[in-house]
């Protein structure tokens, strides 16, 4: 059995290198059929509670949850009473005597944490506006599917410095990869993820933080960009697209990155924004196998907390 079990995962720094790593494997096994654990005794059911939208990881939890033999519920705040008003903390003891883990997806870290703090069964951050452990999971699994190792890579992420940012950080950190942000001054990341990605990474790797774009893709093999305005942030859109419009990842920008680079993107996607429609649609585009991996590495997360593997 490994250390997962019955774990919380609100952070990627939650995870020490050896899990991440761990997971990554299970995450290949089970997508090329050769692992394949299943409930045996019990049909346990994982809680789906989303404050905002999701396609890709409501889905990708449930098939995998399925797929593992397991059952969900797909929860919501206009369905049950948080949405008039009852307290986390009651909601979380509540939910705990019937669900054996929760994943959610909401606005504020703390929330997330005081899920954790009041239910006893794993707790998993879906996307808060902090972090995204889920999707850099899955982002990393294709990093090591294209490049056979995720050691000594250059990963550079250009646009927000935003949740995504901030999981790539410490995702790349702990995998001994060089990463770079490159995002404009006023946008970039949370200097205390900043501080903790330097810390993760030691005298392993590099992490930058920059508003040269050009700098920043030099050499690179992994790309990626997400939206310039995240949910929540739908009213400041018009405000940061100019400031935004050169850091899209076009095709002038690839040309600058390693000839094997690939580019990903975690969805959704706005097509003329922080992404040229060729660039998505082009050879060096992981992007789909990427989305498909969100399955697959979560697969593996569930299977590791709840002690199938
Ligand atoms: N990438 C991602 O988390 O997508 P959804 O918002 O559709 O879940
Ligand atoms: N930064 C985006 C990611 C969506 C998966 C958001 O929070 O909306």
């Amino acid at each position: 059995m490994g250390t997962l079990k019955g774990r919380d995962l609100l952070s990627l720094a939650d995870l020490s290198r050896t899990e991440v790593q761990q997971i990554l494997d299970w995450a290949i096994a089970m997508k090329a059929g050769d692992l394949n654990p299943r409930f045996t005794d019990r049909i346990p059911t994982l809680g789906l509670l989303f404050y905002k939208a999701s396609t890709r990881t409501r889905v990708s939890f449930s098939t995998a949850m399925y797929q593992l033999g397991g059952q969900v519920l797909d929860l919501n705040i206009s369905v049950t009473q948080i949405g008039r008003g009852e307290p986390v903390e009651d909601t979380a003891r509540v939910l705990d005597r019937y669900l054996d883990a929760l994943a959610i997806r909401t606005f504020d870290q703390s929330e997330i944490e005081t899920y954790a703090r009041y239910a006893k069964m794993p707790i998993v951050n879906a996307l808060t506006d902090l972090e995204h452990p889920c999707q850099v999971l899955a982002d990393l699994q294709t990093v090591q599917e294209t490049f056979g190792q995720c050691e000594g890579l250059t990963f550079t992420y250009v646009g927000d410095g935003n949740n995504m940012a901030h999981s790539i950080l410490m995702g790349c950190a702990l995998m001994g990869m060089n990463v770079r942000i490159a995002a404009p001054i006023g946008y970039q990341p949370d200097e205390t993820i900043v501080a903790k990605a330097k810390t993760i990474a030691g005298n392993n790797s590099e992490v930058i933080v920059t508003a040269d774009y050009k700098a920043a893709v030099e050499g690179a093999q992994i790309v990626y960009t997400d939206v310039w305005a995240s949910m929540g942030q739908e009213g400041e859109a018009d405000e940061r697209s100019p400031i935004f419009m050169p850091y899209q990842v076009n095709e002038n920008l690839m040309s600058l990155a390693d000839k094997e680079a690939i580019v990903l993107h975690c969805l959704p996607a706005h097509r003329g924004e922080e992404i040229s429609a060729g660039v998505m649609e082009g050879n060096q585009s992981r992007i789909w196998d990427q989305a498909e991996n969100r399955m697959h590495a979560q697969k593996a997360l569930l299977a590791g907390l709840f002690g199938l593997v």
